[in-house]
């Protein structure tokens, strides 16, 4: 592992200095520059994880710099030295999007930590998720109504029923309910319904004592039980088989739970939230779904709006996912040119922001530029939608971005093959376990060669 490179912008050599022996102490590479020129040059050429600038330089000043980082080199933290007592500089400076400063003299001790904050953010895959905890992106009316309702539902205790497509963002606003109330030192637990196998549902959920079934070894809590004091999130809750909406309903009304095997009830405290991107309603007319259960879990309603409903945000959160990005893979994120931009704003995003995120993921990937340009970025060919869509037209298109993906795999899976095989069908064919006429099929049904 190379030592993450620190950028220092500094005119006074002896400053520079200091900075310098400090940083390489923490174990960290220093590079000095003493113009906003140098500076920018080197920001060009290569990946830094931290920029250190002081105020007056002489070709500029740091406010200048930060500006163009945040332009040219986004991704990069950048904070600034201050002269002392000067905060207005420094509320200039972050507002600008310095993340921190710290004031002449330099106390080493503070500066140590600011250093090391911007260098566990730019370590950090998830970005600002860990250190100002996860954010809600976008400056829409239907962005802004969510943080409001977000807010009142975190002082709520009431169970409130999270619906919208997929990849709207309903894990982030359950966990942003969760962070922003009294319970935010409790646990949050996320429970896919949909993802655990029928037969182990009860055990998973409640939990079960020792030799209360073949295999079970030893006592195990519930994931019920450990979200104790905080919140779970049942995601998927239509997924979930009846017979275990009726153990479900018990846990809410009695606010307790029976592990297998055993004898008495336990008390819990939990918050429940619960998401799906499916009609509940529905699923209750059809029978699949408890109607009981559903008074329960549906006190309060969120819907979380499509990607398409506002269009208006896709510029900042493709924004925020490409410097995700850079930080992940360790390089300067490219820029989205305007043709780029175009294209994402006319396109339907059945799968929302997650779509937004892999879309951008591929492009960054074959993007040759500083900056990705309409022809990196390869959307589907969906039919529009309007915005008047509801929200449960998910289903289908939600099947067709399942499909998409496996096609995806698939073609992957036989371009591997063929080339290993020097493009040898009959060989690939066999490496893949089908047969040559089966291969053929699909090479032509994907569109391979
Ligand atoms: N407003 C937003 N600001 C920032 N990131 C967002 C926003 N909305 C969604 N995301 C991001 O999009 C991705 C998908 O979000 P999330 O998993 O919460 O969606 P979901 O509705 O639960 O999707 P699914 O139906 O696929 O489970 C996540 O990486 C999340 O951080
Ligand atoms: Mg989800």
């Amino acid at each position: 592992m190379p030592k993450p490179a620190v950028l220092v912008v500094d005119d006074e050599p002896d400053l520079c200095e200091l900075l310098s022996i400090t940083l390489r102490r923490m174990d960290l590479d220093p590079h000095t520059a003493s113009t906003v020129a140098a500076a920018q040059r080197m920001l060009r050429a290569d990946r830094y994880e931290l920029c250190l600038t002081d105020m007056q330089l002489p070709d500029g000043d740091g406010l200048e710099l930060i500006g163009w980082i945040q332009k040219y080199a986004p991704g990069v933290p950048v904070a600034v030295i201050t002269a002392h007592g000067n905060m207005e500089t420094a509320v200039r400076a972050l507002k600008l999007g310095a993340f921190d400063f710290v004031s002449k003299p330099l106390d080493l001790a503070e500066l140590r930590k600011l250093v090391a904050t911007a260098i566990k953010m730019s370590e950090d895959p998830n970005g600002d998720t860990e250190l100002f905890g996860p954010r809600l992106l976008g400056t829409s009316g239907a962005m802004q109504h969510m943080r409001e309702m977000i807010a009142r539902m975190a002082r709520s205790q009431a169970p409130v029923h999270i619906y919208g497509e997929s990849g709207t963002g309903k894990e982030l606003v359950a966990r942003l309910i969760h962070e922003s109330g009294p319970r935010r030192d409790g646990p949050f637990v996320p429970v896919n319904c949909g993802a655990i196998p029928n037969e182990l549902m009860e055990s998973e959920l409640f939990g079960h004592k020792r030799g209360s079934f073949t295999g079970a070894v030893g006592d195990k809590k519930g994931l019920i039980q450990s979200a104790e004091g905080g919140t779970l999130l049942l995601d998927e809750i239509a997924d979930l088989p009846l017979h275990m909406q009726v153990k479900l309903l018990r846990v809410i009304q009695e606010r307790s739970v029976r592990p297998i095997g055993e004898q008495h009830e336990i008390g819990v405290d939990v918050r429940i939230l619960s998401a799906t991107h499916q009609n509940l309603s529905e699923l209750v007319a059809k029978g699949a779904f408890r109607e009981d259960l559903f008074y329960r879990v549906n006190v309060i309603e969120l819907r979380v709006p499509s990607l398409r409903e506002r269009r208006e945000d896709i510029p900042e959160l493709a924004d925020a996912i490409l410097r995700r990005l850079g930080r992940r893979m360790k390089i300067t994120p490219p820029a989205l040119g305007k043709d780029a931009l175009k294209a994402l704003d006319a396109y339907s995003f059945p799968g929302n922001v997650r779509e937004l995120e892999n879309i951008l993921e591929r492009a960054v990937t074959l993007c040759t530029d500083r900056q990705i340009n309409a022809s990196d970025i390869q959307l589907r060919a969906t039919p529009m939608h309007s915005a008047a869509d509801s929200p449960h037209s998910a289903p289908a298109t939600t099947s067709s971005a399942l499909e998409d993906h496996l096609e995806d795999i698939e073609r992957e899976a036989i371009v591997k093959a063929l080339e290993q095989s020097r493009y040898n069908k009959t060989a690939a064919a066999k490496t893949l376990g089908m047969s040559f006429r089966a291969l053929r099929y699909r090479i032509k049904k994907l569109g391979i060669e």
